[in-house]
C-alpha cells in the first residue's frame, strides 16, 4: 500500500483525530521551544491534521503556516478543521517542496520523516527552503532506540525508515545542517493501567509501557540552517 492510500484511509475513519490526541502529548512541548517569532512562516511536513500549525497561530502569532502532506484526504481534513485564512494545506510531497529558496522560517515535523523515500532529498529540499538560521524540528516516535516501534512498519504496512539517534544527526550534518540538540521527550500524559491489568492487548508488560511513553516518547532533532 502507498503512503498516501494508507493515511487517506486514516483520515476519512477519523483516525486522524484520534493521532492528533496522542502525538500531542509531546507535540506542545516540542513546539513550545520552536523559536518562531510573529509574523514568521512555518512549514508542517506530513501535516496530518493540521494541529501543529492552528497551535503555533494560537501560540506564536506566526503569519502563515503552510501543511504539506501526501494524503489529499489528510490534507482536506485539516483544511476543514480551521477558517483562518493565514493556514493553508496542500497535496505534495516532502522531496519536492512547492516554494521559493529561503521563503520559509521553520520547518515542523511529526511523525512523517521516516516515511520518507530518499531522506537526503527531503533535507536537501529544506536546506534550500529555510532562510539562514531557519530550524528543522523533527519530532518522531519511531526510531532505532525505541524497541517499541520497530514493529510499526508492518502494522500500518508501509516502507518506514529506522535511524537511530547518531544516524539522525549525522544526516543532518551530512545535508549542510548544524545540530543545535537532540532530545527525548517523554510522554506523561498516556495512561498507563495498573500492574494487574497486564498483560493488556497492546502491552505485554507494565514495564515495557512505561518504558515506551516515560522513557522514550518523542525523539526530537534540530537542525540549524546554518547556509
Ligand atoms: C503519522 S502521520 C503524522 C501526522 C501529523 N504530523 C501528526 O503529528 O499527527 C504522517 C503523515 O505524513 C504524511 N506523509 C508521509 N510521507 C509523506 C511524504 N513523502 N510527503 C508528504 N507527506 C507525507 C502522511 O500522509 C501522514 O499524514
Amino acid at each position: 500500500m502507498s503512503v498516501s492510500d494508507a493515511f487517506d484511509e486514516w483520515a476519512r475513519s477519523g483516525k486522524d483525530q484520534g493521532m492528533e490526541e496522542r502525538h500531542w502529548h509531546t507535540a506542545k512541548h516540542a513546539l513550545a521551544r520552536l523559536p518562531a517569532e510573529p509574523g514568521d512562516t512555518i512549514l508542517d511536513l506530513g501535516c496530518g491534521s493540521g494541529y501543529a500549525g492552528r497551535a503555533l497561530r494560537e501560540t506564536k502569532d506566526v503569519g502563515r503556516v503552510y501543511g504539506i502532506d501526501a494524503a489529499p484526504e489528510m490534507a482536506h481534513n485539516a483544511a476543514s478543521y480551521t477558517e483562518d485564512d493565514a493556514v493553508a494545506f496542500a497535496i505534495g510531497d516532502f522531496e519536492c517542496l512547492p516554494f521559493d529558496d529561503d521563503s520559509i522560517d521553520h520547518c515542523w515535523s511529526m511523525e512523517a520523516f521516516y516515511y520518507a523515500e530518499d531522506p537526503r532529498a527531503v533535507l536537501d529540499e529544506l536546506q534550500r527552503v529555510l532562510r539562514p538560521g531557519g530550524t528543522f524540528y523533527c519530532a518522531v516516535n519511531r526510531w532505532e532506540e525505541n524497541v517499541h516501534s520497530h514493529e510499526w512498519e508492518e502494522l500500518v504496512g508501509v516502507p518506514m525508515l529506522l535511524w537511530s539517534e547518531a544516524r539522525y544527526r549525522e544526516a543532518f550534518s551530512e545535508a549542510g545542517f548544524a545540530v543545535a540538540s537532540q532530545d527525548r521527550i517523554p510522554d506523561t500524559e498516556t495512561t498507563i493501567p495498573a500492574e494487574s491489568d497486564f498483560p493488556t492487548e497492546d502491552w505485554e508488560t507494565r514495564t515495557a509501557m512505561i518504558e515506551r511513553y516515560r522513557e522514550y516518547g518523542t525523539l526530537l532533532t534540530v537542525g540549524t540552517n546554518t547556509a
